[in-house]
């Protein structure tokens, strides 16, 4: 069985059962049955008995109705969590205390509390844990953030980031998303935090515009949040449901040395020309977008469990960032900005949020 912080051995492979097989844990799925280095499909699982076997009908592994004979299973040394959101943390701690190893898709749950008690029922389980923030893979954004980090583009200013997708999620999965700022935000709230350093206010501003449905859930289809860091720097995120044109992901970080910006990067390079005009692809959805980020995550998580090696998407950076996420929700219900205070803790650094009365002081991260 694989283990964490074990000595490095590149001829070890880590079998990995795949639980959800919905839009995301599908793709994961497929990357894990022969394009991950150093991992394999070991099963996968889905409460949709018909889905699941036509994925390992497809994949040529077992299908396990039961999430939990996966995780009892002595053959399995990691687990993917690609179920709806609100069933991640259960899962997760399951997992844990099944000593899997656990990649989570992001969020780790829909409730600040119960995403505490996970984290920390992981962290006494001493398996590796890490969240499905696929940017911190992806080799233009982790080189933005090695240069703006490492000081090359002297003073950082400005952040500003897109995340935008073609056309609605369908509707069973808007009921358990957690909303705008939890599901689709929290990408960009990650990075900001990752490229320009903590956040001390938090301005969201929502809109019901291009489909009604979100308005029955309470939630919003475009949005806009306005940062202000702790360096005096600020930001702006545009995030939306259905863009209509494809899925757009790009930023830019603006420094007083020198600036560095991540466009909407095409599917493939075939450029088309005709009189007056030039065109590109432009990606349909994030499978399209970030192929690579996706499998390099996994990878990564891999070379956590089988070499020890640091995890680069962390509960901790997902729980900032769902607490950043928390703040965004409560500005745009309020309609005004909300102050956040970072503050370290021994695991990473944790947000006090402004209530309508104070800041949340002491709170774990105040209550939306
Ligand atoms: N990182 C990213 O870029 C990204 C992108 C899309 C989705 N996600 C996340 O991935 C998760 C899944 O999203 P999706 O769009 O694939 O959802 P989905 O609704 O398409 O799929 C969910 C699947 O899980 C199955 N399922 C439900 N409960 C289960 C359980 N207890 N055990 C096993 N299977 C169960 C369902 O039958 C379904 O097949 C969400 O948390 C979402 O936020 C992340």
């Amino acid at each position: 069985m694989a283990g964490s912080g074990s000595s490095p051995d590149a001829r070890r492979r880590l079998q990995v059962g795949v639980l959800g097989l919905g839009r995301m844990g599908r793709f994961h799925a497929e990357n894990l049955a022969g394009r991950v280095a150093r991992c394999d499909l070991a099963c996968v699982s889905d409460l949709d008995a018909d889905r699941g076997e036509q994925v390992a009908r497809e994949l040529g592994v077992p299908f396990v109705a039961d999430p939990d004979a996966v995780l009892a299973d002595g053959g399995v040394d990691a687990v993917v969590v690609a179920t709806p959101s609100a069933s991640h943390a259960e899962l997760s701690i399951a997992a844990a205390r099944a000593g899997k190893h656990t990649f989570c898709e992001k969020p780790i749950s829909l409730d600040h509390d119960e995403t505490l008690a996970a984290l920390e029922a992981i962290e006494r389980s001493g398996v590796v844990f890490q969240v499905g923030l696929h940017r911190r893979f992806d080799p233009d954004w982790v080189m933005v953030a090695d240069r703006a980090r490492g000081g090359e583009l002297g003073d950082l200013y400005f952040y500003r980031a897109a995340l935008r997708d073609m056309s609605s999620p369908p509707a069973s999965f808007l009921t358990g998303s957690g909303g705008m700022f939890l599901d689709v935000s929290l990408h960009d709230l990650d990075v900001a935090r990752w490229w320009m350093g903590e956040v001390v206010e938090v301005w969201a501003q929502g809109a019901v515009l291009t489909d009604r449905a979100f308005a029955d859930h309470g939630d919003v289809d475009v949005a806009v949040i306005t940062l202000r860091f702790e360096s005096g720097a600020l930001g702006v995120i545009d995030n939306g449901r259905s863009a209509g044109y494809g899925y757009e992901s790009s930023a830019e970080v603006v420094g007083s040395k020198a600036s560095m910006y991540i466009g909407n990067r095409p599917p493939h390079g075939v450029e088309s020309r005709m009189p007056g005009w030039r065109s590109l692809a432009v990606a349909r959805d994030f499978t399209e977008r970030y192929p690579l980020a996706y499998r390099l995550e996994l990878e990564g998580f891999a070379a956590s469990v089988l070499d020890g090696a640091p995890v680069r998407a962390s509960g901790w950076d997902a729980l900032a960032a769902f607490e950043l996420g928390m703040a965004a929700a409560r500005s745009q219900r309020a309609g005004r900005p909300v102050r956040t205070r970072p503050h370290p803790t021994a695991h990473g650094v944790r947000y006090d949020i402004e209530t309508d009365d104070a800041l949340d002081v002491g709170h774990p991260a105040g209550r939306t």
